[in-house]
Order: C-alpha cells, then structure tokens, then sequence
C-alpha cells in the first residue's frame, strides 16, 4: 500500500496564560517522530517488535495545560517537548502488530497515545498502564474508556474508596481511630466543586452511594442541571452565588472533594464538620494563571500586621488583604484530614512514586482498587447503575484540527460532560 499522511498535534509554543489553539498547539502535516512516523505505511512501516495503532479518541483533560511548560520547571507529569506531538489519553485499535500480547483488530486505551492518526508506542511501553488493552463493555460508547470508565473514573473510584470508603474498610484508611469516628457521624454531608466534569459527576453519585447529602457546584445552568441529574441534593452556581454562604446555609460540610482549589477550598475549610476529610484533586483555577497570582489564603489584618513586624519584606510571606475568612485555623479546631490525590501513582506507579514509599498492604489495595475498577465499573456504566455525560467532539468537527480548541474548552469550562475528540472513525 502506499504511504499515507499522519498529520499530528505538535506543542507549538508555551502558553502564558489559557492555550491558544493557533499557536500553543498546531496541527501539521510536515513533522514525523518515531512513535509516529509521517508519512506512514500501515503494511510496511517497520515496527520493531511494536503494534501499529489506530487512533480513534483523544481526551482533553485539564492536566495537559500543566504539561505545557519549560522543560525546567519541575512538576509531576513530564512537560511536552516543543516541536514534538502531544500526548495523552485515547482509545485506538491495533492495525498491526509484532507483539505476542497484541492481534490486530483489538482495542487499546493508553495515557501516552500521540495526538496523530497513526501511532506507534514504544516497545518499553506495551503493557498496563501505558497501553492496556480491552473488550468494550456492550452497549457502552468506546469513548467512555477515556473518561467515566477510563481515567478521571478511575481518579473519583480509587480515591474515593481510600480515604473515605465505608465503615468496614477501617483497615485500608491510613489512621484506623479517625475512619471509624468518622464513619460514626450520621446525616453526612458531601461538597464536590466541578461537580459537572468526569471526576465531580462521578464523585456525587459515590457520595449519594454513600447515603450523603451532596452539594455540588458549577459554572453555568447546564452545568447545574447535569450535577442534579446525577443525584446532587444541592447546587449552585459559584459565579454567581458565594460559596461560603451557600456551605454555611448547607453544611457544615464532611467530606470536601476539592476539583479547583483556591477560594472554594479556602471556603469548604471554613465550613467544614469536625473530623471533615478533604480529598485535594484537582487545583484548576490555577492552572492558567501567572507565577506570583496563586490565591493567598492570609488575609486577617492582624496577621498582615504581623507579618510586617516580622519580616523585612513582606512580600516574602506573601499576604494578601482579600476579603475571605483566614480559615486555615479549622484544619486544627475540626481536627480536618486533608489528602492529596494523583491518580498516576496508582495506575502507574512509578518506583520513586510516593505511592512506592507506603507499606506494602497499601500498595496493594491500590493496586486492588485500580483492578476493581476495571471489573466493575464498566459494567455498571454499561447497565445504567452508573450515569455519565459526555461532549464528544465528532469527525464532522473536523478530527485533530479541534483538539486545541477542546483543550482550551476545558480549561474555560466549555464542555458540558468528558471532553473528548474523535479523530478517527472505527471500521
Ligand atoms: N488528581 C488526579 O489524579 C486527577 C485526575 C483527573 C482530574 N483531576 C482534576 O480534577 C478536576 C476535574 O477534572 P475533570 O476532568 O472532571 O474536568 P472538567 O470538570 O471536565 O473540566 C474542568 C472544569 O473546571 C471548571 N473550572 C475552570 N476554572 C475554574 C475555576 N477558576 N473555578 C472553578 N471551576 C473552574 C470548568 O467548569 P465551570 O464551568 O464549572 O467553571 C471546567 O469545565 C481538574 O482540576 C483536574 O485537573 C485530577
């Protein structure tokens, strides 16, 4: 057969501030990699002990704003090489394959996939998590598999059940007193902020699940419909409406899944039920924003005061005169539990991961969750047991060339459900 193009979605420039899809990312034509080479012959292009995919969905998720950076600034997630393709989590079909693991005709979901059409992984790299392969549950759209049963679903399920869980997971949570205090409280009441996205819609039904009370927030009306048609008691719009308010009238609140960090969090501390946990997932309001602007949570005159007496530049401690509570006090007076959360320790756990630091119990029921996750959940999006909403971009929004756009939908609160773009149709 003769070759083929593989346009692909390059990283173009760094953005100061939201993507801009015509210059942050562009699509090309002209550029080749190794893992996707342009142009390409599906029958003859060597492989070298690799599989040949197909892509047929790409998920835009907030992350990959992060991985637009300088290389030098250090984060979690390894930052994207300018001039080379983006890459991220998709669905796609094997072509072609020299890998015993692997037969044409299958399909695979990775959290590597170049943003192409064609995509060749590398061979380091052909097993799970990086390409895992699957059978589509019936019924289910395979677009899922990057979002309700792919990776934000596997971020709400995995922390969901470590550090809330239920009363008899006692021995799973990391302080065994403090899960079953909290686990005593009856009437709990759940906040979710982003409550219309993958990971918010997911978390209000475990919390609902979980016999809570769940308030939910989000940025628009649609938004606002999609968080009670998920089962939210409670909802609000947190441009229009005070959050801290609204916590006061609702809470206080037990459990805070913090989707978008900044004032909201600052807020669901102040509001928060004594033996409250916080789940940290998600920072995004300030994922665009300039070095220096991050949401100061100081802001009582005394302590302003303070810090000028105590510092020679108080720029140094940073303090703000924003209007919000100082609320960091209740972390101590409600005696919160506040937990950071990467789904990538557990879905690929790295050796230096600081899942790899825990004891090995705990290792384990990561590795557990992350299975059951698989078994279970898309069996129940399947069934109906667990909704999910998506906004799919398909091929008549033009494939690749809506990728940027999509990516920047996200990050301005665009999408209404996962973000994902077609790029390729399945035959
Ligand atoms: N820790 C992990 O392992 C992990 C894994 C997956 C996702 N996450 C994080 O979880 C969060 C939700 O992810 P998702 O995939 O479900 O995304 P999503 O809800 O589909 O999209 C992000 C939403 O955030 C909202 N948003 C943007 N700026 C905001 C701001 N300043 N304040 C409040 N809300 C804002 C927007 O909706 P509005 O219209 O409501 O503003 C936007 O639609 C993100 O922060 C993401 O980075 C973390």
């Amino acid at each position: 057969m003769a070759p083929v193009q593989n346009p692909q979605v390059i990283f173009n420039e760094i953005p100061s501030g939201y993507p801009d899809p015509n210059r942050t990312t562009i699509l090309s034509t002209n550029t080749s990699s190794p893992t996707s080479p342009n142009p390409i012959d599906l029958d003859s292009t060597p492989l070298n002990g690799s599989i040949l995919v197909k892509v047929l969905y790409l998920s835009a998720d907030p992350y990959m704003r992060g991985k637009m950076r300088p290389k030098e600034v250090e984060s979690y997630s390894p930052a994207y090489d300018l001039g080379k393709p983006i890459y991220g989590y998709g669905v796609g079909k094997v072509v072609r394959s020299e890998h015993k693991d692997f037969a044409k005709g299958e399909y695979v979901t990775s959290l590597i996939m170049d943003h192409a059409h064609y995509w060749i992984p590398p061979t380091s790299a052909l097993a799970p998590p990086s390409v895992r392969k699957f059978t589509p549950e019936s019924g289910l759209p395979l677009s899922v598999y990057v979002g309700s049963a792919g990776m934000p679903g596997r971020t709400a399920y995995v922390a969901w059940n470590t550090y809330i869980g239920s009363p008899e997971s006692s021995s799973t949570s990391p302080s065994r007193a403090a899960h079953e205090i909290f686990h005593r409280k009856p009437n709990q009441v759940a906040f979710v902020s982003a409550g219309a996205g993958p990971v918010g819609s997911f978390v209000i039904q475990l919390a609902k699940r979980a016999g809570m009370k769940v308030i939910a927030s989000a940025g628009s009306e649609d938004k606002l419909k999609l968080c009670k048609e998920m089962g939210a008691d409670v909802v609000f719009n947190y441009k229009k409406e005070d959050t801290n308010e609204v916590l006061k009238k609702e809470g206080p609140i037990d459990v805070y899944w913090d989707n978008v960090g900044g004032p909201t969090l600052d807020a669901a501390i102040g509001n928060a039920a004594l033996h409250a946990r916080v789940i940290v997932c998600g920072f995004i309001s300030e994922y665009n924003g300039a070095q220096g602007q991050e949401y100061k949570v100081c802001s009582s005159p005394s302590f302003v005061l303070m810090s000028l007496l105590l510092f020679s530049s108080p720029t140094h401690f940073s303090p703000s005169l924003s209007p919000t509570p100082q609320n960091l006090i209740s972390i101590l007076t409600q005696r919160i539990q506040i937990y950071g959360f990467l789904v990538f320790d557990h879905e690929n756990p790295a050796p230096d991961a600081p899942s790899r630091q825990l004891p090995p119990s705990v290792i384990d029921r990561s590795t557990a969750l992350s299975d059951e996750f698989d078994t279970v959940v898309p069996k129940w999006l399947a069934k109906g047991e667990m909704k999910f909403k998506e906004d799919v971009d398909g091929l008549e929004k033009g494939g690749l060339k809506r990728v940027g756009e999509a990516l920047l939908e996200v990050q301005k609160g665009g999408n209404l459900g996962k973000k994902v773009v077609q790029v390729a149709k399945d035959d």
